[in-house]
């Protein structure tokens, strides 16, 4: 790719702590992610309206719906869901440099794809929450009927089943949903999100 005639302009913009101040929060990119069906989409609609209550200005990404959209080029090997990861945290950054807080609801399976969003949005705005939800619970739930097809073979590369996925060792933040509200989770999650919001 041609890059010497690209000339990037941030040093005249106005940045992200003027709209920052602006909206009087901390904009920070949190990143939900784990199995199809594990729960993230719930979690991040139950986060956003808790949020939302008490005064933030955030923006849901949600992978259906980036999928339909900006990436629908890319489907689910390696190489293309790194690229869709990628794109997304390219997405977050023109988010939290408008001051926004973001929650994302990617699968974002292997290590190597968390660790290249947390270089791209930088350690200190990045705040990841592993929703902690074993396959047999997703696959039991599977609200999309995508394990059934995954297990007739009639869908490749489904996570959990044909395609890996790698459990974190240290999240920032887990969650286990089996025997727990929504309102629950969002609780324990506000607890550790919300020192982080305030300006
Ligand atoms: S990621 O692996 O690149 O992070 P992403 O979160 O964007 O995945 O998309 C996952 C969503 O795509 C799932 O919730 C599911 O609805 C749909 N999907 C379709 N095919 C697959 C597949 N092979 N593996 C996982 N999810 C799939």
């Amino acid at each position: 790719m041609e890059k010497q005639n690209i000339f990037p302009v941030f040093e005249r913009m106005l940045d992200r702590s003027h709209k920052e101040k602006l909206l009087r929060q901390k904009s920070k990119v949190i990143w939900v992610y784990g199995l199809s069906g594990s729960g993230k989409t719930t979690i991040a609609i139950a986060l956003e309206k808790a949020l939302h209550d008490r005064g933030f200005l955030t923006q849901i990404l949600d992978g259906d719906n980036v999928r339909s959209g900006i990436n629908n080029n890319l489907g689910f090997t390696k190489e293309d869901r790194a690229e869709n990861l990628r794109r997304i945290a390219e997405v977050n950054k023109l988010f939290y440099n408008c001051g926004l807080i973001t929650i994302n609801c990617f699968i974002s399976p292997l290590k190597e794809n968390r660790e290249h969003i947390r270089e791209i949005i930088g350690k200190d705005d990045f705040i990841e929450i592993f929703v902690d939800t074993p396959i047999e619970e997703c696959e039991r739930r599977d609200e999309k009927g995508l394990y059934k097809k995954a297990r007739a073979g009639e869908l490749k590369n489904f996570t959990g089943v044909d395609a890996p996925f790698e459990k974190p060792e240290t999240p920032d933040i887990r969650v286990e949903t089996i025997g727990f509200t929504p309102e629950k989770i969002v609780g324990d999650i506000l607890d550790i999100v919300l020192p982080k919001l305030y300006y």
